[in-house]
């Protein structure tokens, strides 16, 4: 069975004064500075959700965070999530200032290659590792200008596993400051109806607090809310700090009335199966325990303490034997001995005797413990239905005796033949796991981590609990032949109380009227089948309801299932068995969207989906510890060229690169105008704009819409001259004039300048290398009275353009400075207003938002920037009537 580790999440937010994240290594990341109640350095975050969505034990979990800088510079904001191991990842969205940034899974050395090279680039870079015992820590950061806005929403995914008789969701939570609203909601829906529910919060101490938890169940569905207000997360009445810091644990189960479950829905089953009351199978323990020097002190005292713990739990119809190894091999009897009250007495003794010594002879040490186990069955010193169980315990890698793990591996398969399982346990962090996790699963056992700490008994103990009562042995679960396809693991050795098993498939027909599913297996005293049928137009009709839950849960807890066994067998296949398990599990991860071993998140800014920048995949267990080195990334990027453009009525857009921020102003100017928007004298380029006006020949300045209509671009240089008006595109070389239509598709290229032209949507006009214009034209329904088509210009790459460049656009070129402070509500009460200083003057500024075309004219991005009154006064140098020109040319 595959080990059992439970869902957790931790959720912080970390916040670094860094005003610029753009040469930063993800080692550095690591060692960030986080402060406590980050909201003193500008960064809000005012919104934490948390929403759970389990239907039939398949969890949907989305964190959101949305964050607001109020601050007067751009600062670099930090998410972090901790999520379960057994969780895939399944998305991934950084939304700034409205404009989202999707992520796709992609096979990981294509997703690397691009990390590496948006790494190479000095880019931001976040990361997922290894954290804790059961987390994987998930962390992005990302630059964030004076005003904006920041959303991170994930989402994650896996099937939750019953352990000594519950499912459990443990999310740890730890915001770090006061978060004016701050939800977990989460609804579990059913089909075998909800026996208990319990949420409960390490941090809930007082009445106060506890009235923000609500809980709830009846009959197929639970609810779970936690809400605590501003007041309720202060750490006392009069603190600024958040008493919300410790785990909030879901527990829940389901009714058992009956031994097993069977969901049929579009195609896909899924057969639970836990049945109820039966009597333990009497087994066989043979505990194999390293003493080698290295367990000295704590170890072997913990040690020492879970196997008296253990010996209380021990049943009088199940035998026992203890093997210590060291250097060689002691056992405590020469063959296993029934666990009665006398035994069990000196074997207490025993066990207090146990003392360190020597070196690591693993292999002696299993395989007499494995032949012990063999002899007792051969000579029926045991009972014939019984069961049989080795647990090995070991603190680091064989350094005597046999000490190869492949012929140790090799001895161990052949002693076993696969009729019994091998369970290890890992203590502490110096050794190789990956070695005891194959030796466990090539012996249909696994293996599993103890933590060097206070409880390390109790984790020795636990474990020992969920192997402490098999039900059945020898499960077989079975369905019509021919029904079936891409069933998942269907045999299993053990059932053990308080666990689950859980086989989904494929349905051949979709079209069956009735699903049959049968379990055997061998109980304590007699041969068991438990038979579940279902007809199949009843069940969907019975599970619709449902689907306002999770709609395709069921294809997606059979695709979960599958990639799990899929990497679990991977583990052990060698040669083209291994690839063709890879293969399996890529194409499925790829195809369900889940970030696994072999799959990592890429976010893809929407404007440019060439040029990855973020990256989120998932560790796997180190060889040699459990602290976190292979480490991965997620990072984000502002778009790499600056870009400045006039588009709409007439709105200016002027990124900032080196303050990783917008402004932005209008021109209002009568119909006809031509406004200078670019002149360089030394590369000798000229783009003026002329202004068209709608026919609603309003004469109030501020309700008129006014356009730009025709553009004219030169070249003196060149000798090249090109008009476009929203119905034609001219090009002038010498006296020459080429037209053509915007409804032609067409490239154009001649001493280095380039004119591509895209039907009815854009063009691209090209200067060599470095000078890059973009002309969108914005076609508008023609039976609308009073409206213009129109055009959009925007510089994509102006980095040959000399400094002296100038124009209501070419100003802003070259690097300059400016300042926002106190941010502060204006008239508008969803724009702040804000101080700017730039050259020179003192303006008041309101936040606002345009929006880029050139990826799709009519839709357009939204670009948050400061805006400017009155025509930009105070921003451009002079005022904008001195960049009014006589005509096109
Ligand atoms: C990822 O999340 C975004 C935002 O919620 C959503 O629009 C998108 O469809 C999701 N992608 C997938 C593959 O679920
Ligand atoms: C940030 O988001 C909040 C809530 O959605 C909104 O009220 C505010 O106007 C946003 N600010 C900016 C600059 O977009
Ligand atoms: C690889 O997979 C194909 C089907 O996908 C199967 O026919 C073939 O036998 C497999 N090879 C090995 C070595 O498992």
């Amino acid at each position: 069975m595959a080990s059992t580790w439970w869902p957790c999440l931790v959720l912080a937010l970390l916040f670094s004064e860094a005003a610029s994240g753009f040469s930063r290594s993800p080692l550095r990341l690591l060692g960030k500075r986080s402060l406590p109640g980050g909201a003193a350095d500008g960064i809000e975050v005012y919104s934490t959700k948390i929403s759970c969505k389990v239907t039939s034990r398949f969890a949907h979990n989305v964190v959101t965070t949305k964050a607001v800088n109020n601050a007067d510079k751009a600062k670099e904001v930090s998410f972090d999530v901790e999520l379960p191991k057994t969780a895939f990842i399944t998305n991934f969205t950084l939304t700034i200032d409205g404009v989202t940034y999707p992520g796709n899974v992609k096979e990981k050395e294509v997703a690397k290659k691009q990390y590496e090279k948006a790494v190479s680039q000095g880019k931001t870079a976040g990361l997922v590792k290894a954290s804790g015992r059961k987390l994987e820590k998930f962390t992005v950061s990302v630059n964030v200008a004076a005003g904006s806005n920041v959303t991170f929403e994930l989402t994650y995914e896996e099937l939750l596993k019953r352990h000594q008789g519950k499912y459990e969701m443990f999310l740890k939570v730890q915001p770090k400051q006061l978060i004016k609203h701050f939800e977990i909601e989460a609804h579990i829906f059913e089909p075998q109806g909800i026996s208990t529910l319990d949420a409960e919060a390490s941090f809930i101490t007082n009445d106060l607090l506890g009235s923000a938890l609500t809980k709830s169940f009846s009959g197929k569905k639970g609810h779970v809310s936690f809400k605590p207000s501003l007041d309720q997360q202060r750490s006392c009445p009069t603190c600024s700090d958040s008493l919300l810091n410790g785990d909030f644990t879901i527990t829940y189960d389901v009714n058992r009335e009956s031994p097993a479950n069977v969901q049929v829905v579009n195609g896909y089953f899924v057969h639970f199966f836990a049945p109820q009351g039966l009597p333990v199978v009497p087994k066989n323990v043979v505990f194999v325990i390293d003493v080698s020097g290295s367990m000295a002190g704590r170890k072997i005292q913990q040690t020492r303490d879970a196997l008296l713990k253990i010996l209380d739990d021990v049943k009088e119809t199940d035998y026992l034997n203890f093997i210590l190894f060291s250097g060689g091999v002691t056992t405590w009897k020469d063959q296993l001995v029934q666990a009665t009250p006398e035994n069990l007495q000196e074997a207490r003794t025993f066990v207090k005797n146990i003392r360190d010594d020597g070196m690591t002879n693993l292999n002696d040490g299993l395989l007499r413990g494995i032949h012990m186990l063999n002899k007792a069955r051969e000579e029926n010193l045991v009972p014939e239905r019984s069961t049989s169980i080795v647990i090995m315990l070991t603190d680091g890698d064989a350094n005597t005796g046999e000490s190869r793990p492949e012929r140790i591996q090799e001895n161990v398969r052949n002693a076993i033949k696969g009729k019994f399982p091998l369970y290890n346990l890992g203590f502490g962090n110096n050794l190789n796991f990956n070695f005891l996790e194959t030796l466990g699963l090539e012996n249909h056992g696994f293996a599993r981590r103890i933590y060097e700490d206070s409880d390390a008994d109790l984790q020795l103990q636990g474990f020992y609990d969920e192997v402490a009562n098999p039900l059945l042995t020898d499960v077989e679960m079975e369905y019509p032949q021919n029904a079936i396809l891409d069933l998942t693991q269907n045999s299993y050795q053990h059932f053990y109380d308080g666990s689950e098993i859980v086989v989904a498939g494929r349905l051949a027909d979709e079209n069956i009227n009735s699903f049959k599913a049968d379990v055997k297996g061998q109980g304590a005293f007699n041969d068991l089948t438990f038979t579940e049928e279902v007809d199949v137009k009843e069940m969907e009709e019975a599970l619709k309801e449902q689907d306002y839950i999770f709609g395709n849960y069921l294809e997606r807890l059979w695709a979960y299932l599958t990639i799990e066994q899929l990497l679990e067998k991977r583990k052990n296949a060698q040669g083209e068995e291994k690839e063709n398990l890879t293969a399996q599990a890529l194409d499925l991860s790829l195809k369900y969207h889940f970030v696994t071993p072999l799959t990592s998140m890429v976010v893809t800014k929407p404007e440019d989906n060439e040029d990855q920048t973020a990256i989120a995949d998932k560790p796997g267990e180190e060889v040699r510890s459990v602290t976190p080195s292979r480490a991965y990334l997620v990072g984000y990027q502002p778009p790499q060229n600056p870009y400045y453009y006039v588009d709409g009525d007439p709105h200016f857009i002027i990124q900032v690169p080196e303050k990783n921020d917008v402004l932005c102003f209008n021109i209002d100017e009568d119909p006809g105008t031509v406004l200078r928007l670019i002149q360089d004298p030394v590369t000798g380029l000229t783009v003026n704009g002329q202004i068209i006006g709608d026919k609603r020949d309003s004469t109030a300045a501020n309700s008129r819409k006014t356009f730009f209509g025709k553009l004219g671009i030169t070249n003196t240089q060149m000798d090249f001259r090109m008009e476009v008006t929203t119905e034609k595109i001219t090009l002038w070389n010498g006296d020459e004039p080429t037209t053509f239509s915007w409804l032609d598709t067409a490239t154009v290229t001649q001493d280095g300048i380039s004119v591509t032209i895209n039907r009815k949507k854009n063009m691209v006009i090209s200067f060599g290398d470095g000078v890059t214009f973009v002309v969108v034209l914005h076609q508008v329904w023609k039976k609308l009275p009073g409206h213009y088509d129109f055009l959009g210009f925007y510089v994509v790459d102006s980095h040959r353009m000399s400094a002296q460049t100038h124009g209501l656009l070419g100003q802003f070129f070259h690097p300059f400075d400016f300042k926002v402070s106190d941010i502060h509500p204006g008239s508008d009460p969803t724009k702040p207003d804000a101080t700017m200083v730039v050259k020179n003057h003192r303006l008041t500024v309101t936040r606002g938002s345009q929006k880029d075309y050139r990826k799709d004219a009519s839709v357009g991005m939204k670009v948050a920037c400061w805006f400017v009154h009155n025509n930009g006064e105070g921003l451009i140098d002079g005022i904008h009537t001195d960049y009014i020109v006589p005509n096109l040319f």
